[in-house]
């Protein structure tokens, strides 16, 4: 066997390229690639790029710039190191990635990963090779077999793709354009990949999709499925304890998935569900396709089905047009929301989205002060949210060992990071904490050891003592 050669791999952006950039590593396991965390070493870099904001994409080219300076060094080594261009920005630049960065050998989009082996060999032979169409029925295909790089488990925790690209089309936004239409995954794959996770000791899936809750796979019953309907499905796996989902869209929002939170003790009572603006006029000026009340009326909608349920989102400051009161509109929409957690960003215009071409662009200086005044807010509530679980017992999934000896660190359902001194042995398990202090965003607290770990009427009956958590951080 030849000595297997390094890849180092970078990704930027969302989930989904980081769920990619496992699937690249291991499909080029099998051309016998193993990965290191050195850039100078490797024989091959990937960097799996985010075209979301113009400083995701910016970034490509000044780490483009670094790296021309180590493939020189490993060329005076008289080393080959390839590199090449994944994911966002691939697809949106395709060729004229090659023309502003020469050092680029393979310049690949997120529906052609499978043929990675192949573009090498092409680079190899031709000096370059660059793939970023479109080729629908060639996803489909791809999806349809079975999976190339079937994903190995790395944890306790997993991402699984069940959806890719978006037909929203939000004004703003490139994914429609670099991630393409909508595609579900069928369920019966979906739940392969999930149970094969399970026995390699998996117990939290995180499914993963640009719009998940428009997933509409077919399922083995011939007919399209709803998510909540596969959640149903994926709870039934045995040894699979927590289930969650994300990115979801407020209009996707159906009774199948309110069901489910209602009906699941495995699925978790946290969602991300980005509003964006507080806004009326904004949020059609974004082609959100929904109000701030259809907003209230969906949270409501969860919160009568799992009282416990808490929320994060994202927002845009600064869109085209958000006036003072448009902007005093989302500050009160996240004041009554009480988000546990919640990402804002300044409105970045992107090449070829209609939003990029809307008269009244806001200043920088509005911007930078609305971003601060929404982002003092947001840290307020979420540490709140965070002060409300000191005292309360949540159920903790226990991951790894932590920093300091004889501590294991954990997430409760909202995904805040829990730590308890024990032994290793309750890596892998949920078991109720009680909260004791809170340092920052951890959480610290004394663990039960006691006969209610894996009795589901318990733990749910444990869920619904955390209700008090919600009636004290909500509106
Ligand atoms: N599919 C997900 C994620 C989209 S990108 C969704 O629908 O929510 C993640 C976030 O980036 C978005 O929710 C939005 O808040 C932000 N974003 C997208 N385009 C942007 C732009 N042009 N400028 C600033 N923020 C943007
Ligand atoms: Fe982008 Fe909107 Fe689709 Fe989210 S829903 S990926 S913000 S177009
Ligand atoms: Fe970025 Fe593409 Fe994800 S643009 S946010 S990496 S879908």
């Amino acid at each position: 066997m030849n000595t297997p050669r390094k890849l180092h791999i970078k990704s930027y952006g969302c989930q989904m390229n980081v769920y990619d950039a496992q699937r690249m590593v291991d499909t080029l396991a099998r051309e016998n690639f193993v990965e290191t965390d050195s850039v100078t070493d490797a024989d091959l870099v990937i960097l799996n790029t985010c075209h979301i904001r113009e400083k995701a994409s910016e970034k490509v080219y000044s780490e483009l710039g670094r790296l021309r300076e180590s493939k020189d060094a490993a060329a005076r080594d008289g080393r080959d190191m390839k590199i090449v261009v994944a994911g966002c920005v691939a697809q949106a630049e395709g060729a004229e990635i090659v023309k502003r960065a020469s050092v680029v050998d393979v310049v690949v989009g997120p529906q052609s990963y499978h043929h990675l082996p192949d573009l090498l060999r092409r680079a190899a032979r031709d000096g370059r090779a660059i793939e970023t169409e479109f080729p629908v029925e060639d996803k489909f295909t791809a999806l349809a077999q079975p999976q190339p790089a079937t994903i190995r488990a790395r944890g306790i925790t997993s991402f699984v793709t069940v959806q890719e690209g978006c037909d929203k089309f939000c004004t703003f936004c490139v994914v429609p354009y670099t991630r393409g239409a909508e595609v579900s995954r069928p369920v019966a794959k979906i739940a392969d990949d999930v149970r094969r996770l399970a026995d390699n000791g998996v117990r939290e899936i995180t499914l993963i999709g640009q719009n998940v809750n428009a997933f509409h796979g077919e399922g083995p019953d011939g007919k399209s499925w709803p998510l909540g309907k596969l959640l149903h499905h994926l709870a039934a796996i045995p040894g699979i304890l927590r289930l969650r989902y994300t990115t979801s869209h407020p209009c996707d929002v159906d009774d199948s998935l309110i069901a489910a939170h209602r009906e699941l003790p495995a699925l978790m009572p946290y969602l991300h569900l980005p509003v964006q603006s507080g806004s009326d006029r904004i949020l059609q000026a974004m082609n959100r396709k929904h109000s701030v009340a259809d907003y209230h009326r969906v949270i409501d909608a969860f919160r009568r089905a799992r009282p416990d349920m808490a929320f994060s989102s994202d927002f845009i400051v600064g869109f085209p047009g958000e006036s003072d009161a448009d902007f005093a509109g989302t500050l009160a929409l996240a004041e009554q929301i009480g988000y546990a957690s919640a990402y804002s960003f300044k409105y970045s215009p992107r090449p070829g989205t209609p939003a990029a071409d809307m008269p009244e662009m806001i200043d920088t200086a509005t911007m930078d002060q609305r971003l601060a005044q929404l982002q003092q807010l947001i840290d307020r509530k979420q540490s709140d949210f965070n002060a409300a679980c000191v005292g309360q017992t949540l159920d903790v999934l226990f991951e790894q060992p932590g920093k300091r000896p004889g501590q294991i660190v954990g997430r409760s359902p909202y995904l805040q990071p829990v730590h308890v001194m024990a032994s290793a042995d309750i890596i892998g398990r949920v078991l109720p904490v009680t909260m004791t202090a809170l340092e920052r965003y951890s959480l610290f607290g004394e663990l039960h050891l006691d006969s209610k770990q894996g009795d589901p009427t318990q733990i749910a009956q444990d869920l619904n003592e955390t209700t008090s958590l919600v009636a004290t951080t909500g509106a």
